[in-house]
């Protein structure tokens, strides 16, 4: 048993079972060899600029001020050491399945499994926030452009409309309220909760544009990867067009004075941002599920992913320095589109612009998952961890049909009933921790010779480098470190605070976690030489992890047994590897 979960494929192993598998009589031939370096490159940034900047970092501002922008250049930097392991494991795998095929080479079955699972949390459950994020732009552009209203009832979820209209009430019975908007915005609220349809005392609520813009992109993710490149590669010039732009037009807006204070809720108060900015970066790392769509992923698979990080992580320092620039932190409060909101007052024709990009950036994020998802279920299923049909290729279209439409449902049904909020923490968790185990992975690969044209990790050696930064840390983070190590036995005695709360919380509980694995590897890397990028990859993205709520870790440990439930009773029975070591 323990053999079989922990069992590697080789890197030769896999690349025949995927030559196998695309003409294993489940399809009509293999995926069609089509993208190049440039076509990668467009594909990254289709997949990162999105919801996360022109939606998620609105709440990241205010919390954070002017400070984010240092978030953006921490999270930069710890996506780059993530990219670059990603670039290396491209170069040496090139096939479909992203991080869950990387992990079966380097851990074995069970994790790898485990970072499959992982995955879907960041392709399908994270494009429900941007399908939702789409939804509320496409409402704007359709109120404001062409002045069409649906109903409320039929744009957001039950949630958020009851949560709307508890607020307004109670603040309407309060009285007291001058300000015109807020009144209007309260008595809007009460309207669109009194208007929708009722079905016995259940007031119905959905967000039906979310619903279809996700049956569309799949319907273009089904019928081919050529249509799909060529609408990416068109959404992807607009959008970076008007990013050029807004952040020309917004720098005539900046009133320096709002840079200061830069972090006005200290460091803390950026850091409540984590999610919402490393939101904003998924997606360069979906460039690696089209390796058998690539005609030289050795080559181009690592140079897109690098290329799109780094174009993507100028414009977002930009944008979030002018966004802070132009408008006071304070006022980014419960704001949803922030690039629109700060130019509505100043220049509207500006604020169209943006609403109609937003729309297209986010259509392009919605199709490279969609297009990511099926092609990680599609190794999933070859290695015998998912049903056969997962790995059906449609002979005519040349793409995973059925995983694809599956890929097509699980996301455009929550879509139309779930909050955006509750499952961007949930995304930014699932893929940091595939992003830890991809850059862990690369400690295990085997050593290989350099061969030209093919991207190379080069070795540091941080034996030195990285107990240094670790001392560093826990030096900078002296503070805290010390009142988390004396407050203990507090979490688990239930030791609360003047306030009621548990003195020592569970996120203190996760920072204690980090500082004992942090100082564990850096005696590890002090002893046994490892390399620099991938160890500082896992540290810096284990940070980003435990900086978000606990309340989504729940969340995302309740996935994560419910994934291995399904390994067991499914899976491991299934696998091709367990099959072949129950027979030895
Ligand atoms: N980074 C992608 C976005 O912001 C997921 O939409």
């Amino acid at each position: 048993m323990r053999n079989s979960l922990f069992r590697k494929k080789s890197i030769d192993g896999i690349l025949k079972d995927a030559a196998e598998g695309l003409n294993d009589g489940h399809g009509g031939g293999g995926l069609k060899k089509i993208l190049g370096v440039r076509d990668l490159t467009y594909m990254g940034i289709a997949a990162v600029v999105g919801a996360g900047i022109f939606s998620t970092i609105g709440g990241a501002a205010y919390h954070g001020g002017p400070g984010i922008s240092l978030l953006f250049v921490i999270t930069a930097i710890t996506c780059g050491f993530s990219a670059l392991c990603y670039a290396e494991f491209a170069s040496r795998v090139p096939i479909a399945g992203s991080a869950y095929t990387y992990s079966y080479v380097t851990f074995g079955e069970l994790i790898a499994w485990i970072i499959g699972w992982a995955l879907i949390l960041e392709y399908a459950i994270g494009n429900i926030v941007v399908a939702i994020s789409w939804s509320g732009y496409f409402n704007n552009l359709l109120v404001h452009i062409f002045h069409i209203h649906l109903p409320d009832w039929m744009l957001i979820d039950g949630t958020t409309a009851f949560n709307a209209f508890t607020e307004a009430s109670a603040a309407i019975a309060k009285g007291g309220i001058t300000d015109a908007a807020t009144l209007k915005s309260y008595q809007f609220a009460i309207q669109a909760w009194n208007n929708a349809p009722v079905m016995g005392s259940t007031h119905i609520f959905f967000n039906l544009p979310a619903f279809i813009i996700v049956a569309l992109i799949t319907w273009l993710a089904y019928i081919g990867i050529k249509e799909s490149k060529q609408t990416t590669n068109y959404m992807v010039i607009f959008k970076i067009a008007v990013i050029i732009f807004v952040i020309i037009a917004g720098a005539f807006f900046v009133d320096v004075n709002n840079w200061s204070p830069f972090m006005p809720n200290k460091f803390e108060g950026v850091l409540q941002g984590v999610s919402a900015v490393f939101y904003a970066y998924i997606g360069f790392d979906a460039i690696s599920t089209t390796a058998e769509e690539c005609r030289n992923p050795q080559r181009d698979m690592p140079r897109a992913m690098i290329y799109s990080l780094l174009i993507c992580t100028g414009l977002y320092i930009l944008i979030a320095l002018v966004l802070t620039g132009i408008e006071n932190y304070s006022s980014f409060k419960g704001v949803n589109d922030p690039l629109a909101f700060v130019f509505a007052k100043r220049a509207p024709w500006i604020e169209k612009i943006i609403s109609v990009s937003a729309v297209i950036a986010t259509t392009s994020v919605l199709l490279v998952f969609q297009l990511g998802q099926p092609r990680i279920w599609m190794s999933m299923s070859r290695d015998g961890l998912l049903p056969k049909r997962f790995q059906k290729v449609h002979p005519r279209f040349q793409t995973p049909s059925f995983a694809t439409i599956v890929t097509g449902i699980l996301v455009a049904v929550p879509s139309l009933f779930l909050q955006s909020g509750l499952v961007t923490d949930l995304t930014s968790i699932g893929t940091l921790f595939a992003f830890v185990l991809v850059s862990g992975g690369v400690l295990l690969l085997p050593p290989k010779t350099k061969e030209p044209g093919k991207f190379h990790l080069p070795y540091i050696n941080g034996q030195i480098v990285i107990p240094v930064l670790v001392g560093l840390f826990i030096y900078g983070f002296k503070e805290r470190t010390q009142w988390a190590f004396s407050h203990i036995g507090d979490a688990f005695a239930g030791v609360k605070d003047a306030s009621g709360n548990i003195a020592l919380d569970h996120q203190e509980v996760l920072f204690l976690l980090f500082l004992i694995i942090a100082v564990i590897m850096a005696v590890l890397t002090a002893v046994r030489k490892f390399s620099l990028i991938p160890i500082l990859g896992v540290l810096s993205c284990l940070y980003l992890m435990i900086e978000i709520p606990s309340q989504s870790w729940y969340m995302f440990l309740i996935w994560m047994v419910l994934g291995l439930l399904i390994y067991f009773l499914y899976g491991h029975r299934n696998s091709k590897l367990h099959k072949t070591t129950v027979n030895i």
